[in-house]
Protein backbone atom coordinates (compact mmCIF):
# COMPACT_ATOMS: atom_id res chain seq x y z
CA UNK A 1 0.00 0.00 0.00
CA UNK A 2 2.49 2.35 1.31
CA UNK A 3 4.89 1.35 -1.60
CA UNK A 4 1.50 2.03 -4.35
CA UNK A 5 1.35 5.63 -2.90
CA UNK A 6 4.96 6.12 -3.14
CA UNK A 7 5.34 4.91 -6.62
CA UNK A 8 2.46 7.12 -7.69
CA UNK A 9 3.90 10.06 -5.94
CA UNK A 10 7.06 9.32 -7.71
CA UNK A 11 5.19 9.10 -11.28
CA UNK A 12 3.17 12.70 -10.73
CA UNK A 13 7.23 13.60 -9.57
CA UNK A 14 8.75 12.42 -13.03
CA UNK A 15 5.47 13.16 -15.28
CA UNK A 16 5.74 16.97 -15.04
CA UNK A 17 9.74 17.21 -15.17
CA UNK A 18 12.05 18.53 -18.08
CA UNK A 19 13.36 14.98 -19.62
CA UNK A 20 16.94 14.53 -20.61
CA UNK A 21 16.47 10.64 -22.45
CA UNK A 22 19.12 10.11 -24.56
CA UNK A 23 21.29 12.89 -23.66
CA UNK A 24 25.09 12.03 -22.99
CA UNK A 25 27.50 13.49 -21.85
CA UNK A 26 31.31 13.58 -23.39
CA UNK A 27 33.89 14.96 -21.52
CA UNK A 28 37.58 15.96 -23.75
CA UNK A 29 41.20 16.30 -23.18
CA UNK A 30 41.28 18.87 -26.32
CA UNK A 31 44.29 20.11 -27.62
CA UNK A 32 44.35 24.30 -28.26
CA UNK A 33 43.51 23.28 -32.05
CA UNK A 34 40.32 20.74 -30.84
CA UNK A 35 39.10 23.33 -28.24
CA UNK A 36 39.01 25.84 -30.85
CA UNK A 37 36.97 23.56 -33.17
CA UNK A 38 35.16 22.64 -30.20
CA UNK A 39 34.25 26.17 -28.80
CA UNK A 40 31.72 27.15 -31.79
CA UNK A 41 29.27 24.56 -30.41
CA UNK A 42 28.62 27.04 -27.31
CA UNK A 43 25.68 28.39 -27.85
CA UNK A 44 23.95 25.65 -30.22
CA UNK A 45 20.50 24.47 -29.34
CA UNK A 46 21.43 20.86 -28.40
CA UNK A 47 24.60 21.85 -26.59
CA UNK A 48 25.19 22.81 -22.94
CA UNK A 49 29.18 23.10 -21.79
CA UNK A 50 28.95 21.65 -18.41
CA UNK A 51 32.53 22.78 -17.84
CA UNK A 52 34.73 24.34 -19.70
CA UNK A 53 38.75 24.00 -19.49
CA UNK A 54 41.26 26.98 -20.11
CA UNK A 55 44.48 25.63 -19.97
CA UNK A 56 45.63 22.67 -22.13
CA UNK A 57 45.65 19.47 -19.70
CA UNK A 58 42.07 20.67 -18.66
CA UNK A 59 38.78 18.65 -19.19
CA UNK A 60 36.15 19.81 -21.12
CA UNK A 61 32.75 18.35 -20.61
CA UNK A 62 29.59 18.72 -22.95
CA UNK A 63 25.95 17.27 -22.74
CA UNK A 64 24.81 16.61 -25.81
CA UNK A 65 20.70 16.00 -27.06
CA UNK A 66 20.06 13.02 -28.89
CA UNK A 67 19.12 14.66 -32.35
CA UNK A 68 22.54 16.27 -31.90
CA UNK A 69 24.53 13.02 -31.56
CA UNK A 70 25.27 11.69 -35.22
CA UNK A 71 26.09 14.78 -36.55
CA UNK A 72 28.31 15.56 -33.60
CA UNK A 73 30.21 12.14 -33.60
CA UNK A 74 31.07 12.24 -37.27
CA UNK A 75 32.37 15.41 -36.78
CA UNK A 76 34.49 14.50 -33.65
CA UNK A 77 35.55 11.62 -36.08
CA UNK A 78 36.75 13.93 -39.30
CA UNK A 79 38.72 15.77 -36.60
CA UNK A 80 40.16 13.15 -34.91
CA UNK A 81 39.10 14.23 -31.42
CA UNK A 82 39.08 11.66 -28.94
CA UNK A 83 36.47 11.62 -25.66
CA UNK A 84 34.87 9.94 -23.36
CA UNK A 85 31.26 9.17 -22.61
CA UNK A 86 31.11 10.05 -19.00
CA UNK A 87 27.33 9.88 -19.26
CA UNK A 88 25.40 7.66 -21.48
CA UNK A 89 21.64 8.37 -20.60
CA UNK A 90 21.12 11.65 -18.21
CA UNK A 91 17.64 11.18 -17.58
CA UNK A 92 18.60 7.79 -16.20
CA UNK A 93 21.30 9.31 -13.77
CA UNK A 94 18.19 11.70 -13.03
CA UNK A 95 15.87 8.92 -12.02
CA UNK A 96 18.30 7.28 -10.05
CA UNK A 97 18.66 10.72 -7.62
CA UNK A 98 15.19 11.46 -7.97
CA UNK A 99 14.61 7.75 -6.40
CA UNK A 100 17.35 8.34 -3.31
CA UNK A 101 16.18 11.58 -2.75
CA UNK A 102 12.66 10.38 -2.49
CA UNK A 103 13.46 6.86 0.16
CA UNK A 104 16.24 8.93 1.76
CA UNK A 105 14.58 9.63 6.15
CA UNK A 106 15.05 13.21 6.16
CA UNK A 107 16.00 13.60 10.47
CA UNK A 108 14.02 15.72 12.31
CA UNK A 109 15.80 18.69 13.82
CA UNK A 110 19.17 17.66 12.73
CA UNK A 111 20.84 17.78 9.27
CA UNK A 112 22.88 14.99 8.02
CA UNK A 113 25.22 15.05 4.84
CA UNK A 114 24.17 12.11 2.89
CA UNK A 115 21.47 14.13 1.42
CA UNK A 116 20.20 17.60 -0.11
CA UNK A 117 17.82 19.33 1.38
CA UNK A 118 15.26 21.63 -0.38
CA UNK A 119 15.41 25.38 0.26
CA UNK A 120 12.29 25.32 3.19
CA UNK A 121 14.47 22.80 5.42
CA UNK A 122 17.86 24.41 4.98
CA UNK A 123 15.70 27.67 6.33
CA UNK A 124 13.74 25.61 8.79
CA UNK A 125 17.21 24.27 10.13
CA UNK A 126 18.35 27.77 10.01
CA UNK A 127 15.72 29.43 12.49
CA UNK A 128 16.52 26.03 14.84
CA UNK A 129 19.91 26.59 15.33
CA UNK A 130 18.88 30.25 16.02
CA UNK A 131 16.17 28.84 19.07
CA UNK A 132 18.97 26.44 20.43
CA UNK A 133 22.04 28.80 20.15
CA UNK A 134 21.02 32.27 20.88
CA UNK A 135 24.27 33.17 22.30
CA UNK A 136 26.29 32.61 18.97
CA UNK A 137 23.52 32.61 15.98
CA UNK A 138 20.90 35.12 14.86
CA UNK A 139 19.25 34.28 11.52
CA UNK A 140 18.17 37.83 9.94
CA UNK A 141 16.24 37.79 6.22
CA UNK A 142 18.01 39.19 3.38
CA UNK A 143 14.62 40.19 1.69
CA UNK A 144 12.08 37.75 -0.83
CA UNK A 145 13.26 36.05 -4.46
CA UNK A 146 11.15 36.92 -6.91
CA UNK A 147 8.88 34.18 -6.24
CA UNK A 148 8.50 35.01 -2.72
CA UNK A 149 11.24 32.84 -0.90
CA UNK A 150 12.58 33.71 1.92
CA UNK A 151 16.35 34.18 2.08
CA UNK A 152 18.13 33.81 4.95
CA UNK A 153 21.26 34.52 6.47
CA UNK A 154 22.66 33.80 9.37
CA UNK A 155 24.91 35.69 11.34
CA UNK A 156 27.47 33.26 13.46
CA UNK A 157 28.79 35.51 16.44
CA UNK A 158 30.50 34.86 19.86
CA UNK A 159 30.42 38.01 21.06
CA UNK A 160 32.20 41.51 19.80
CA UNK A 161 29.15 43.55 19.54
CA UNK A 162 29.62 43.13 15.70
CA UNK A 163 33.34 44.78 15.02
CA UNK A 164 35.05 41.51 14.27
CA UNK A 165 36.66 40.40 11.06
CA UNK A 166 33.96 38.93 9.19
CA UNK A 167 33.88 35.99 6.59
CA UNK A 168 30.72 36.05 4.28
CA UNK A 169 30.34 32.64 2.37
CA UNK A 170 27.15 31.67 0.12
CA UNK A 171 25.93 28.90 -2.17
CA UNK A 172 23.65 28.21 -4.62
CA UNK A 173 23.52 31.37 -6.76
CA UNK A 174 23.63 28.87 -10.09
CA UNK A 175 20.72 26.52 -9.35
CA UNK A 176 21.78 22.74 -10.18
CA UNK A 177 25.02 23.19 -8.23
CA UNK A 178 23.70 21.27 -5.20
CA UNK A 179 26.91 20.67 -3.49
CA UNK A 180 27.25 24.59 -2.98
CA UNK A 181 24.22 24.72 -0.57
CA UNK A 182 25.39 21.67 1.13
CA UNK A 183 28.83 23.16 1.58
CA UNK A 184 27.61 26.27 3.32
CA UNK A 185 25.44 24.04 5.85
CA UNK A 186 28.14 22.23 6.29
CA UNK A 187 30.35 25.11 7.40
CA UNK A 188 27.54 26.22 9.37
CA UNK A 189 27.11 22.90 11.13
CA UNK A 190 30.45 22.53 11.98
CA UNK A 191 30.94 26.38 13.62
CA UNK A 192 27.47 26.15 15.29
CA UNK A 193 26.51 22.66 16.10
CA UNK A 194 30.62 21.40 16.45
CA UNK A 195 31.24 24.73 18.38
CA UNK A 196 33.83 22.83 20.85
CA UNK A 197 35.79 21.49 18.69
CA UNK A 198 35.97 24.83 16.09
CA UNK A 199 35.87 27.54 18.98
CA UNK A 200 39.42 28.86 17.34
CA UNK A 201 37.11 29.91 14.09
CA UNK A 202 34.50 31.75 16.09
CA UNK A 203 35.96 33.19 18.79
CA UNK A 204 37.48 36.30 17.01
CA UNK A 205 35.64 36.33 13.46
CA UNK A 206 32.59 36.83 12.54
CA UNK A 207 30.22 34.87 9.57
CA UNK A 208 27.64 35.63 8.07
CA UNK A 209 26.29 32.27 5.36
CA UNK A 210 23.64 32.36 2.88
CA UNK A 211 23.24 28.81 2.03
CA UNK A 212 21.35 29.34 -0.93
CA UNK A 213 21.59 32.63 -3.13
CA UNK A 214 18.98 31.77 -5.93
CA UNK A 215 16.48 29.80 -3.98
CA UNK A 216 13.66 29.81 -7.10
CA UNK A 217 16.14 28.28 -9.40
CA UNK A 218 17.30 25.41 -6.77
CA UNK A 219 13.62 24.43 -5.90
CA UNK A 220 13.13 24.41 -9.89
CA UNK A 221 16.12 22.21 -10.19
CA UNK A 222 14.42 19.58 -7.54
CA UNK A 223 11.35 19.94 -8.83
CA UNK A 224 11.37 20.24 -12.87
CA UNK A 225 14.74 20.31 -14.17
CA UNK A 226 17.88 19.16 -12.46
CA UNK A 227 20.21 21.33 -14.84
CA UNK A 228 18.41 24.52 -14.14
CA UNK A 229 21.12 27.41 -13.78
CA UNK A 230 19.81 30.54 -13.37
CA UNK A 231 17.03 32.32 -11.62
CA UNK A 232 13.39 32.41 -12.33
CA UNK A 233 12.11 35.68 -13.44
CA UNK A 234 10.52 35.92 -17.04
CA UNK A 235 12.01 38.48 -19.58
CA UNK A 236 10.02 38.61 -22.66
CA UNK A 237 11.63 38.44 -26.47
CA UNK A 238 10.16 38.42 -29.91
CA UNK A 239 9.96 34.68 -29.93
CA UNK A 240 8.13 34.12 -26.74
CA UNK A 241 8.64 34.05 -22.60
CA UNK A 242 12.35 32.81 -21.38
CA UNK A 243 12.96 32.36 -17.70
CA UNK A 244 15.76 33.07 -16.04
CA UNK A 245 19.22 35.70 -15.75
CA UNK A 246 22.75 34.01 -14.94
CA UNK A 247 22.83 35.75 -11.40
CA UNK A 248 26.89 35.24 -11.66
CA UNK A 249 26.82 37.64 -14.52
CA UNK A 250 24.22 40.10 -13.17
CA UNK A 251 26.38 42.16 -10.39
CA UNK A 252 27.29 45.74 -11.13
CA UNK A 253 31.38 45.97 -11.93
CA UNK A 254 32.19 45.79 -15.91
CA UNK A 255 29.13 44.02 -16.55
CA UNK A 256 28.28 42.87 -19.65
CA UNK A 257 31.71 43.09 -21.04
CA UNK A 258 32.77 40.14 -21.69
CA UNK A 259 31.48 36.35 -21.18
CA UNK A 260 28.13 37.12 -20.51
CA UNK A 261 25.06 36.95 -23.18
CA UNK A 262 22.43 39.37 -23.75
CA UNK A 263 19.72 36.76 -25.68
CA UNK A 264 17.69 36.59 -22.56
CA UNK A 265 17.15 32.28 -23.21
CA UNK A 266 21.21 31.96 -22.75
CA UNK A 267 22.58 30.09 -20.44
CA UNK A 268 24.95 32.96 -19.42
CA UNK A 269 22.04 35.80 -19.77
CA UNK A 270 23.31 38.80 -17.81
CA UNK A 271 20.16 40.52 -17.32
CA UNK A 272 17.93 43.51 -18.86
CA UNK A 273 20.58 45.69 -16.91
CA UNK A 274 23.04 45.26 -13.59
CA UNK A 275 21.82 43.95 -10.72
CA UNK A 276 18.28 42.98 -12.18
CA UNK A 277 17.98 40.35 -9.77
CA UNK A 278 16.24 41.21 -6.55
CA UNK A 279 18.14 37.88 -5.31
CA UNK A 280 21.48 39.52 -6.16
CA UNK A 281 20.23 42.96 -4.89
CA UNK A 282 19.61 40.89 -1.49
CA UNK A 283 22.80 40.22 -1.19
CA UNK A 284 24.60 43.46 -2.43
CA UNK A 285 22.49 45.63 0.78
CA UNK A 286 23.21 42.96 3.32
CA UNK A 287 27.27 43.01 1.86
CA UNK A 288 27.36 46.41 1.59
CA UNK A 289 26.13 47.47 4.98
CA UNK A 290 28.61 45.33 6.57
CA UNK A 291 31.39 45.53 4.18
CA UNK A 292 33.62 47.40 6.72
CA UNK A 293 34.30 44.60 8.63
CA UNK A 294 33.80 41.91 6.29
CA UNK A 295 37.28 40.69 4.97
CA UNK A 296 36.75 37.43 3.04
CA UNK A 297 34.18 36.70 0.87
CA UNK A 298 33.80 32.97 -0.42
CA UNK A 299 31.25 31.89 -3.19
CA UNK A 300 30.68 28.52 -3.76
CA UNK A 301 30.13 26.24 -7.07
CA UNK A 302 30.42 23.10 -8.74
CA UNK A 303 32.57 21.34 -10.60
CA UNK A 304 36.00 21.40 -11.73
CA UNK A 305 37.92 21.48 -8.43
CA UNK A 306 39.36 25.64 -9.19
CA UNK A 307 40.18 28.39 -6.42
CA UNK A 308 39.22 31.39 -8.36
CA UNK A 309 40.36 34.98 -7.43
CA UNK A 310 39.20 38.06 -9.19
CA UNK A 311 39.18 38.82 -11.53
CA UNK A 312 36.81 37.60 -14.27
CA UNK A 313 36.49 40.55 -16.12
CA UNK A 314 39.98 40.82 -17.37
CA UNK A 315 43.40 39.22 -17.51
CA UNK A 316 44.84 41.70 -15.59
CA UNK A 317 45.70 40.65 -12.14
CA UNK A 318 44.59 42.87 -8.37
CA UNK A 319 47.79 44.64 -7.38
CA UNK A 320 47.25 42.00 -4.70
CA UNK A 321 47.18 39.20 -6.62
CA UNK A 322 50.46 37.37 -4.62
CA UNK A 323 48.43 37.18 -1.18
CA UNK A 324 45.20 36.29 -2.78
CA UNK A 325 47.69 33.35 -4.54
CA UNK A 326 49.38 32.14 -1.53
CA UNK A 327 46.42 32.04 0.46
CA UNK A 328 44.79 29.67 -1.98
CA UNK A 329 47.84 27.32 -2.17
CA UNK A 330 47.70 27.31 1.81
CA UNK A 331 44.23 26.60 1.28
CA UNK A 332 44.52 23.50 -0.99
CA UNK A 333 47.49 21.93 0.63
CA UNK A 334 44.95 21.77 3.88
CA UNK A 335 42.37 20.21 1.94
CA UNK A 336 44.40 17.80 -0.11
CA UNK A 337 46.18 16.30 3.69
CA UNK A 338 42.58 15.75 4.23
CA UNK A 339 41.95 13.59 1.01
CA UNK A 340 41.28 16.05 -1.64
CA UNK A 341 42.90 16.64 -5.02
CA UNK A 342 44.54 19.53 -5.67
CA UNK A 343 42.53 22.64 -7.80
CA UNK A 344 43.79 24.55 -9.58
CA UNK A 345 44.27 28.14 -8.99
CA UNK A 346 44.77 31.53 -10.45
CA UNK A 347 42.60 34.27 -11.06
CA UNK A 348 38.76 33.33 -13.40
CA UNK A 349 40.25 35.37 -16.38
CA UNK A 350 43.67 33.29 -16.37
CA UNK A 351 42.25 29.43 -15.18
CA UNK A 352 38.77 29.52 -16.49
CA UNK A 353 37.41 31.95 -18.75
CA UNK A 354 36.66 35.51 -18.67
CA UNK A 355 33.31 36.44 -17.90
CA UNK A 356 32.44 39.54 -16.18
CA UNK A 357 29.36 40.43 -13.87
CA UNK A 358 30.36 37.69 -11.03
CA UNK A 359 30.01 38.37 -7.31
CA UNK A 360 33.53 37.81 -6.33
CA UNK A 361 34.78 40.56 -8.64
CA UNK A 362 31.73 42.36 -7.07
CA UNK A 363 32.82 41.82 -3.45
CA UNK A 364 35.59 43.23 -3.82
CA UNK A 365 36.20 45.78 -6.86
CA UNK A 366 32.40 48.03 -5.67
CA UNK A 367 32.76 46.72 -2.22
CA UNK A 368 36.45 46.35 -1.27
CA UNK A 369 36.43 43.45 0.34
CA UNK A 370 40.01 42.09 -0.18
CA UNK A 371 39.89 38.64 0.26
CA UNK A 372 37.38 37.21 -2.84
CA UNK A 373 37.22 33.50 -3.97
CA UNK A 374 35.59 31.66 -6.23
CA UNK A 375 35.19 27.67 -4.79
CA UNK A 376 34.11 25.02 -7.74
CA UNK A 377 34.10 21.75 -5.86
CA UNK A 378 34.38 18.23 -7.15
CA UNK A 379 35.61 16.85 -10.45
CA UNK A 380 34.03 13.64 -10.72
CA UNK A 381 32.15 12.08 -13.87
CA UNK A 382 29.04 12.67 -12.35
CA UNK A 383 28.99 16.58 -13.20
CA UNK A 384 26.30 18.12 -11.35
CA UNK A 385 24.72 15.16 -10.03
CA UNK A 386 27.08 14.58 -7.00
CA UNK A 387 25.59 11.54 -5.73
CA UNK A 388 24.85 11.91 -2.22
CA UNK A 389 27.13 9.53 -0.67
CA UNK A 390 30.01 11.92 -1.88
CA UNK A 391 28.52 14.83 -0.19
CA UNK A 392 29.87 13.88 3.16
CA UNK A 393 34.06 13.66 1.64
CA UNK A 394 33.37 16.76 -0.11
CA UNK A 395 32.85 18.56 2.57
CA UNK A 396 34.83 18.39 5.51
CA UNK A 397 38.07 17.68 3.16
CA UNK A 398 37.25 21.15 2.17
CA UNK A 399 36.17 22.49 5.56
CA UNK A 400 39.86 21.97 6.37
CA UNK A 401 40.50 24.36 3.52
CA UNK A 402 38.04 27.11 5.08
CA UNK A 403 40.09 26.29 8.81
CA UNK A 404 42.92 28.06 6.89
CA UNK A 405 41.14 30.62 5.34
CA UNK A 406 39.45 31.57 8.69
CA UNK A 407 43.10 31.25 10.65
CA UNK A 408 44.16 33.77 7.86
CA UNK A 409 41.79 36.20 8.66
CA UNK A 410 42.10 36.10 12.46
CA UNK A 411 45.48 36.58 12.52
CA UNK A 412 45.66 39.61 9.40
CA UNK A 413 42.69 41.51 10.18
N1 LIG B 1 31.87 28.88 -13.13
C1 LIG B 1 31.71 30.20 -12.61
C2 LIG B 1 30.76 30.98 -13.49
O1 LIG B 1 30.70 30.73 -14.67
C3 LIG B 1 33.02 30.90 -12.49
C4 LIG B 1 32.96 32.28 -12.01
C5 LIG B 1 34.31 32.89 -11.80
N2 LIG B 1 34.21 34.28 -11.49
C6 LIG B 1 34.02 35.24 -12.40
N3 LIG B 1 33.88 36.46 -11.96
N4 LIG B 1 34.00 35.00 -13.68
O2 LIG B 1 30.01 31.77 -13.03
ZN1 LIG C 1 28.44 27.94 -10.87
Amino acid sequence: MRLIFLAALLGAALASRVSYEGYKVLRFNPTESQLRLLEKYRNSPGFDFWKEPRKYGDNLDIMVSPDRQLPFLSFLKDNNITFKVINDNVQTSIDAEIRRQAVTPKTPRAVSFDQYYRHEEINSYLQELAEKYPDLVSVESLGVSYENREMLVIKISSGGGGHRPAVLVDGGIHAREWIAPAMALYIINQLVENNAANSDLTDSVDWFIVPVLNPDGYEYSHTTDRLWRKSRSPIITITGVCRGVDQNRNFDFHWMEIGASDYPCDEIYGGEEPLSEIENRNLRDFATLHKQHIKLYLTFHSYGEYLLYPWGYTSELPSDWETLHALAEEVDAAQVAAGGNPFTIGSSTNVLYAAAGGSDDYMKGVLGIELSYTVELTNTRYGFQLPASLIEPTVTQFFEGVRVFAKYVKENF
